[in-house]
């Protein structure tokens, strides 16, 4: 089985959780576009789509599924999304696809998080992928001497400019064994937009794909 084929059983494996007559928050990248397909499939039992990203919002509106505005909705039962990696408290490193900002405001809505990987993604410690963080441009480098005393290394993603006009650093080097403090440490650090640690409000429910099926923990 290859990791696409474990992405899509995950991507449709979550639509478990989508109830007839809600909107679903939708998030970013390659897992999604699978959840984002399937939720055509059911496109007329729903109102529609909150997204997270310009990509993700293309392809809703390309399969026919309503969007609506975040600030036009109070509430909404369940945000899909992605992860880089995921450790056992269900804390997660996203934003692979520069998207974590707007991922976090419309996760932070949502009733529950539903993620969903596939099998490469779950990790005892968080850090071997470079965490992302999203910048000011103008704040870039200073941000970047503050990330270093955390002791990551910052590497500036070239050429990448955030759906918000922002640039993203890549933290290489980090091991995140305390991700709630990390995720409020960074936050902290003026000139940052968002970091991509989703610990503090992390996922509800992991839907994993493997060669043995979906696993859901
Ligand atoms: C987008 O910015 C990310 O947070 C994605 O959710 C994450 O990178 C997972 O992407 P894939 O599903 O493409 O692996």
């Amino acid at each position: 089985m290859t990791q696409d084929e474990m992405k899509k059983a995950a991507g449709w494996a979550a639509l478990e959780y989508v109830t007839a007559g809600s909107i679903v928050g939708v998030g970013t990248g390659s897992t999604v576009n699978h959840f984002i397909d399937a939720l055509a499939s059911v496109k007329d039992q729903i109102k529609g789509a909150v997204s997270s990203s310009e990509a993700s919002s293309i392809r809703l509106q390309e399969l026919g599924i309503k969007l609506f505005d975040l600030n036009e909705i109070s509430e909404f039962a369940v945000y899909v999304d992605g992860a880089d990696e995921i450790d056992p408290s269900m804390a997660m490193i996203k934003g692979g696809g520069a998207a974590l900002t707007r991922e976090k405001i419309v996760a932070a809505v949502a009733e529950r998080f539903v993620c969903i990987v596939d099998g490469t993604k779950t990790v005892d410690v968080m850090g071997q992928f470079p965490l992302p963080v999203e910048v000011i441009p103008m704040a870039r480098e200073y941000v970047a001497r503050e990330l270093t005393k955390l002791g990551g290394q910052p590497v500036y993603r070239e050429g990448v400019v955030t759906d918000n006009g922002n640039h993203i650093l890549d933290v290489h080097g980090l091991s995140i064994t305390e991700p709630v403090a990390l995720e409020a440490r960074i936050n902290a650090i003026v000139g940052v937009v968002t970091n991509g640690l989703f610990a503090e409000r992390g996922a509800d429910v992991l839907l994993v794909g493997t060669p043995e099926g979906v696993v859901k923990k």
